[in-house]
């Protein structure tokens, strides 16, 4: 028999999309459909100018790079990432069904975030020339591919599979400019490391409650994408125009979206933190204070989430979100206006809350804390 390959023992990218667990798609349809979703709420494959991201010099952050680098080359999560004798038996059969679509449907949107930075990082580093950005792309790609092969193989138990090689040829890309890019990216592997890290510690002090294996790889997990940030942190640090200025407004947006949008498409998934015995209100505050605690090594402003017009806010773009889907359901085209205007009014309001100025580090440089 051939020997089976995985991707979490790969040590690149190419490797690890070739692995044997990312190939032999099942019964792949209905998630291959969700996961090519492209609204406001789903995850987005990205391209953007490579060429100019190819031309960021990073000497400005040469010893921060360096050691990061090496961290990134030093692997310690290699062979992470597959099953082994913590991955418990899991009763896919017995779940009750409202658990089991709300929790599929966490695990397919989050392998195809996982992808899509997987499909951004492989394409910077196969157009780029410029040595430091080439590695730090070849790493973080190799990481993602790793990550999305996993929650793959996670999947398969169920009898279902995301088909990513599809997804890859078909799925709509989203242009940003770099800048935006960063911002986005940044903001993106920053929450991923808040989110995991709240329910891997929430676990930690209720274990009963873990129904699922895969939460015991979250930290292994969060770190990578906390490298992930730290990179992308150093990278805007080159370039003090990216975080001055009116680009102090474009921040502020992308914290904004990053934000109401997680708060909504978790309040999509009530069974899922109900067992996981998670308020969905008190994780966001959680997930938005760590991630602002994080940000300000390189931003220069934070949202203000204690302000009165928060919270509210929240509420009114989740319900007016909640509106929309059924009005789309139903095809009421009057309704569905309706909601579509409260919801942004609801995310002006969020946008319009005065933001909290902070003095940002000299070094970005920071480890995971919490
Ligand atoms: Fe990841
Ligand atoms: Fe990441």
């Amino acid at each position: 028999m051939k020997d089976m390959t995985h991707s979490a023992d790969a040590t690149t990218v190419e490797e690890a999309l070739a692995a044997d667990n990312h190939q032999g798609i099942v019964d792949s349809e209905g998630a291959t459909a969700l996961a090519m979703q492209n609204t406001l709420l789903t995850p987005r494959f990205y391209t953007t100018d490579f060429d100019e991201m190819d031309a960021i010099d990073v000497s400005p952050v040469r010893k921060d790079w360096d050691l990061l680098i090496d961290q990134m080359k030093s692997d310690p999560n290699k062979g992470h990432f597959k099953k082994n004798e913590d991955w418990d038996h899991v009763d896919w059969d017995g779940m009750e069904p409202k658990l089991k679509a709300e929790f599929i449907d966490f695990l397919v949107s989050s392998c195809t975030a996982e992808f899509s930075g997987c499909v951004l990082y492989k394409e910077m580093k196969r157009r780029g020339n410029n040595e430091d950005i080439v590695t730090l792309f070849q790493l973080m790609a190799r990481d993602e591919a790793r990550h999305a092969g996993f929650i793959n193989d996670a999947l398969r138990e169920a009898g279902i599979a995301v088909n990513l090689g599809f997804l890859t040829q078909k799925k709509k890309y989203t242009y940003f400019r770099p800048k935006f890019i960063y911002y986005a990216t940044y903001l993106s592997e920053k929450i991923g490391y808040a989110r995991y890290i709240t329910i891997y510690r929430h676990l930690e002090a209720n274990p009963e409650l873990r129904f699922h294996p895969i939460f015991k790889w979250f930290k292994e997990w969060c770190n990578d994408e906390f490298s992930h940030g730290e990179a992308f942190a150093l990278l805007m640090k080159t370039d003090p125009k990216l975080t001055s200025g009116v680009n102090v407004l474009w921040i502020k947006f992308f914290l904004t979206a990053v934000y109401s949008t997680m708060y909504v498409r978790d309040h999509q998934r009530p069974a899922f933190h109900a067992a996981l015995g998670v308020d969905p209100d008190w994780y966001a505050h959680e997930v938005f204070t760590k991630t602002s605690e994080i940000s300000k090594q390189v931003f220069p402003i934070t949202l203000d989430i204690d302000h009165p017009r928060w919270q509210k806010g929240l509420v009114a773009m989740q319900r007016a979100n909640a509106d929309l889907a059924m009005a789309k359901k139903s095809g009421n085209w009057v309704k569905r206006i309706g909601a579509t205007v409260r919801a942004t009014t609801a995310f002006v309001s969020l946008l319009t809350i005065p933001a909290v100025k902070h003095r940002v580090p000299a070094s970005t440089r920071l480890e995971p804390a919490y």
